[in-house]
């Protein structure tokens, strides 16, 4: 698969078949992301992968039922946290710009999106997901202090082929001067 195909073929997958995820195929869509950009080569973000079934489905009921009906069937979820107060901030710990904290989440996100397309290349599904109880699942999960929980990604081989939602033009996206 070339890359253009990888980001276009990409979907939000929510419905998995009944088979597990091996550990060695995570790690090295896991390896994949790391090469992800971040500020000043940071590294920030951080994947706690959670196989357990039972361990899922007390997330699905307790922390995120917006989106159980995803987890009742993934058999691999990652909880995406980041290492707070280094990307985008100097060695004595003050902001590098204004943008203060902004920037960890921009790493997260390019992180999480690249480990994304690494799944969907190895013919893995997945979908980010935002919706669940931030604090509470931090404080379930043991997220020390020094992390903040930035979002779910449910992954596994894809039971469903979705749709593509639609997507806005060039003319919406882009300006040229
Ligand atoms: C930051 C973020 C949070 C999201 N949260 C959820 C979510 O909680 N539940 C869900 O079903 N999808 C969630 N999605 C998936 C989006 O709905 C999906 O990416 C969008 O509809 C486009 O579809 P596609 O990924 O198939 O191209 C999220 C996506 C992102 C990037």
């Amino acid at each position: 698969m070339n890359t253009s195909e990888c980001i276009l073929t990409r979907r939000s997958v929510r419905k998995f078949q009944d088979k597990p995820v091996d550990r060695a195929l995570f790690e090295e869509v896991v390896s994949l992301a790391a090469w992800a950009p971040s500020w000043k080569n940071t590294q920030i973000t951080r994947y706690l992968a959670i196989s357990s079934r039972e361990e899922i489905e007390t997330i699905a009921r307790d922390y995120a039922p917006f989106n159980g009906y995803i987890l009742s069937s993934c058999p691999l979820l990652v909880a995406v946290s980041v290492v707070k107060k280094r990307s985008g901030y100097e060695r004595d710990g003050s902001p590098s710009t204004e943008r203060g904290d902004g920037w960890q989440m921009f790493d997260c996100g390019i992180a999480t999106q690249t480990l994304c397309l690494a799944a969907h290349d190895k013919g893995l599904g997945s979908v980010i997901m935002g919706v669940f109880d931030r604090p509470g699942l931090e404080k379930h999960l043991n997220i020390p202090p020094e992390r903040e929980l930035v979002a779910l990604v449910a992954m596994g081989w894809p039971a469903e082929e979705p749709k593509a939602p639609r997507r806005k033009g060039v003319e919406d996206l882009l300006e040229w001067r």
